[in-house]
């Protein structure tokens, strides 16, 4: 066992199970938008893993692009919802599909804030892609058309995501160790 993997107090979606619904995700988005001029947009830093996995098993062409979004005021468990663009988008979307693609959805203040920047820009259309959700955190109402895993209320890292910029690159998602850092309560964001 690693010295990272140490830190996880048990395992909530092995490798396993997050490349067979990655799959299954990809089939759902290539029957969707076949045909269709479609940019995923990954949302740094913890899209990452999840962008680079989804568009291997996204069969139709497609471009991708990023953004960097940084919560003010949060702690390093809890995003605090007030965000700014750290880094924009490359691509022009208007016209085109645009599917966001990121990690969690905790109280869904991140993804209010992108859905109503990116709608001024006029896409034909734009939906959101989050591999984790967790709905008994939701602050704000978002749409997520496709989801991987609702989970509970427990302070996860692993595949992106992060403890102090730490645990990104475990292959699963695990639950950190309570001990290792100090919870005013249980978000499985993290932001400073
Ligand atoms: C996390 C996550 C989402 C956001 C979700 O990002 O990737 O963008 O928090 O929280 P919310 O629904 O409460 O707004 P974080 O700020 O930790 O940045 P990172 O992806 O760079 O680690």
């Amino acid at each position: 066992m690693s010295a990272l993997e140490q830190d996880i107090a048990k395992i909530l979606i092995t490798r396993e199970q997050l490349q067979t619904r990655i799959a299954d995700l990809g089939q759902a988005i290539s029957r969707d938008y076949a045909g269709k001029d479609v940019l995923l947009v990954c949302i740094l830093k913890g899209g990452v893993l999840f962008l680079t996995d989804l568009m291997r098993a996204v069969a139709i062409p497609h471009a991708i692009d990023f953004m960097a979004i940084s919560s003010y005021g949060g702690t390093l468990t809890e995003s605090s919802g007030v965000v700014r663009i750290l880094m924009d988008l490359n691509s022009n979307i208007e016209s085109r599909n645009v599917l966001i693609v990121e990690d969690i959805v905790d109280t869904g203040r991140t993804l209010q804030y992108i859905t109503e920047n990116l709608r001024t820009r006029n896409p034909a259309s734009l939906k959101i892609c989050a591999l984790l959700n967790k709905p008994s955190r939701r602050e704000v109402n978002v749409t997520l058309d496709y989801v991987g895993f609702d989970i509970p209320n427990e302070f996860v890292v692993g595949y992106g995501l992060d403890y102090n910029e730490h645990y990104r690159n475990l292959p699963f998602v695990g639950v950190l160790k309570p001990d290792l850092y100090a919870r005013p309560n249980q978000s499985g964001t993290d932001t400073v």
